[in-house]
């Protein structure tokens, strides 16, 4: 880890984290609100003196001015020598960034501009298949950030989806998946979207071929499209209406780009421009708000004092609206393939704790299912409960309101100590306003920068995932040896 007084800090903090253990922290409320997102981490141990020390650590490891050099297009994918721009894409003036010589505002507006193009000409029918009747059916064709982003929306903006069309999604190499998708489907009316930013993933491959030949030779052109940062391979592939990403943005980081082009297309341009507004509002709060109120430097110091001082390595997230029911399959490729990392900076191994293991899925569900481990069991974990305020007086936020009780509480009045319940399980309970286009972004960017955050802290890249590489490499290799062709 950098020194620079961090090690002073990263002392102090681990003497509170020893005091604390005998003295449990006073019941205090913590909030802190931005862009639709409450965030009430009233349920941790914590005590002011220790988030005074957290938000000491993250100025001694220079927070701030990291956020503006990610926002400005600075190298900060150090390895990979890039900036990161997923911020870029949601912005709302025409401010310029220059990117090896190029301001890249004008290509993203001109980008937005095409998918709205695409959107319009789709959705009012005048996209026609080989046969002359409308386009109706759309395929995503994608996997990790090329997919899980646009599920997550598909299944949260349910309720906005223009009914005369049906999305679907075919995303792993199960010999399976394509022909179980296509079952009730036509050719004629089928549009393919083969969103890759490399364009060179095994599996999204052997899906499209799959869907070139169901569709037939010389009729590409009405039945696909391809999202990708390697034009080129997409026009070697067969396909000539390609919408650009770029390098400068992740793939798990590109929510907000043309990979989520199904989700456009599904609830109209404007919602879909109201994801990018609730992203950006969010973008901004993190850039200028202080950082006692900044809901993502907070979300992310939270996560290092459970993690790096109380030795608690699983978070558990749990959402209460099936409308949020894919929204931890994307939170675990976000943080995991950012921060699982144990190379540093300076290219040394840590001698500390990264990204803690990310698990969990529908809140209510749980409690059927795992809920006895969160209660009784031997292993420490924190928890990120997330709710939508629209639902408060239902059955399903008073039963969100009272497992927080619980797990932070406990149950001790029983003689029958199998009956009790310790409860201090630190949790934060996050309340978005609704599920609109506008607060989802806002979630999303939450998210995003509350993993820069962690990586600053623990100094790693948050951007490349060389270990992912190294194994796809690996599999290459031994199946071009076993004379597998993929
Ligand atoms: O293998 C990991 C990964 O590169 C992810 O980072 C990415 O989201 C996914 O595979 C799909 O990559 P692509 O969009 O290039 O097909």
């Amino acid at each position: 880890m950098e020194q620079c007084n961090k090690a002073e800090i990263w002392s102090s903090l681990e003497k509170q984290a020893i005091d604390l253990r005998s003295y449990p922290s006073l019941k205090q409320t913590y909030r802190a609100t931005s862009s639709h997102i409450t965030l009430d981490y009233s349920y941790h141990h914590i005590n002011q003196s220790i988030l005074n020390s957290l938000i000491l650590l993250a100025e001694h490891c220079r927070l701030r001015e990291k956020i503006y050099a990610l926002f400005r297009g600075d190298v900060v994918n150090l390895r990979e020598k890039r900036p990161a721009l997923h911020t870029a894409l949601r912005l709302k003036n025409d401010d310029s960034i220059i990117v090896n010589g190029k301001n890249i505002v004008d290509e993203i507006f001109s980008t937005r501009e095409y998918i709205q193009f695409i959107v319009e000409k789709i959705r009012s029918k005048k996209w026609l298949g080989f046969s002359g009747k409308p386009i109706t059916h759309i395929v995503n064709i994608g996997i990790g950030g090329s997919d899980l982003g646009a599920r997550f929306c598909l299944q949260v903006f349910s309720d906005l989806i223009d009914n005369n069309f049906t999305f679907h999604f075919i995303s792993d190499a199960d010999s399976k998946a394509f022909k179980r998708v296509v079952a009730n489907l036509q050719p004629e009316t089928t549009l393919f979207i083969v969103a890759s930013k490399s364009f060179t993933t095994e599996e999204t491959l052997y899906n499209a071929r799959k869907a070139k030949a169901w569709i037939g030779e010389n009729r590409y052109e009405q039945h696909f499209i391809a999202v990708t940062a390697d034009v080129q391979r997409a026009l070697a592939f067969g396909i000539n209406t390609v919408v650009p990403i770029w390098d400068w943005v992740g793939g798990r980081y590109s929510f907000c780009s043309g990979i989520n082009l199904i989700t456009a297309i599904a609830i109209g341009y404007d919602a879909f421009a109201q994801l990018l507004a609730g992203a950006n509002s969010m973008d901004v709060h993190y850039q200028y708000a202080e950082f006692h109120e900044n809901l993502p430097v907070l979300l992310g110091l939270l996560g290092i004092w459970n993690n790096n001082f109380l030795n608690i390595h699983h978070l558990l997230m749990l959402t209460y609206s099936q409308y949020l029911d894919a929204l931890v399959p994307y939170i675990q490729q976000l943080e995991m393939e950012s921060n699982g990392k144990s190379t540093d900076n300076n290219h040394q191994k840590v001698d500390y704790a990264t990204c803690p293991i990310i698990w969990g899925g529908p809140g209510n569900q749980a409690q059927h299912s795992y809920y006895q481990l969160l209660c009784q069991g031997t292993h420490k974990m924190s928890v990120d409960l997330i709710s939508i305020d629209l639902f408060d007086g239902e059955m399903l936020n008073e039963m969100c309101f009272s497992k927080i009780r619980v797990l932070s509480e406990g149950i001790h009045h029983d003689e029958d100590l199998a009956n009790c319940i310790d409860g201090q399980v630190p949790l934060t309970h996050i309340r978005i306003k609704d599920y609109s286009p506008f607060s989802i972004g806002a979630l999303i960017a939450l998210y995003e920068h509350k993993v820069y955050t962690q990586s600053v802290i623990w100094n790693i890249n948050p951007f490349d995932q060389p270990g992912v590489e190294s194994a796809k490499h690996k599999r290459r290799v031994s199946s071009n040896l076993l004379g597998v062709t993929i």
